[in-house]
């Protein structure tokens, strides 16, 4: 399995302020994920989704963006970080939003091998039957390599160069939004 997949990391609780507070957060459409360096490695990816950057860092002490509303997301990362006994170097914190019909198409979030996305299932009560799975995939998103189903709370930790798509909820579940909290890390180097 090319993913890491990590349940039961927050409580129930902390999925539900962290739902809550994304959901209080004015998103833009204007959020296309690793959309360069997808162009450079000719991979199709092209998807516009409801999302917000809201931290980013050129450097170690060149920060760019830090939303006002930020602390819950670098909350979360001290949990995944105390809860797996790693430390990661964030370059970027991104919230993405899905409504129904709205599946991401295969991308990268990174060129590097050496990087790792880690993204939290942050919608708090989901049903299956309502999709939304995460999926590794090949170039045109014809071949599944992997899939995992979208529960609230999962941890899942991917090398960024790898293709992969979240699926928006089914066509049929208009009123249903499947976000997710996405950390861009490198390693640490320092
Ligand atoms: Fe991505």
């Amino acid at each position: 399995m090319l993913c890491e997949v990590y349940d039961n990391i927050f409580p129930k609780q902390f999925i539900i302020d962290l739902d809550n507070k994304i959901k209080n957060i004015p998103l833009e459409t204007s959020n296309i994920s690793g959309a360069k360096d997808t162009r450079d490695r000719g991979i199709v990816g092209n998807h516009r989704l409801f999302g917000l950057c809201v931290f980013y860092r050129l450097g170690i002490n060149r920060v760019n963006k830090l939303h006002e509303e930020s602390e819950i997301f670098f909350d979360a990362l001290e949990m995944i970080e105390n809860s797996l006994g790693r430390k990661y170097y964030v370059e970027g914190i991104h919230i993405n939003l899905q409504h129904s019909g709205c599946d991401g198409s295969p991308h990268i979030d990174s060129n590097s091998q050496y990087e790792k996305t880690i993204m939290i299932m942050s919608t708090c009560y989901w049903e299956k039957e309502w999709g939304g799975q995460f999926q590794l995939t090949n170039e045109d998103g014809t071949n599944i390599i992997e899939e995992h189903e979208y529960v609230p709370g999962r941890v899942i930790v991917i090398p960024s160069s790898h293709i992969h798509r979240g699926l928006g909820p089914k066509i049929n579940y208009p009123y249903v939004y499947r976000t997710t909290v996405v950390f861009r890390t490198k390693p640490l180097t320092f």
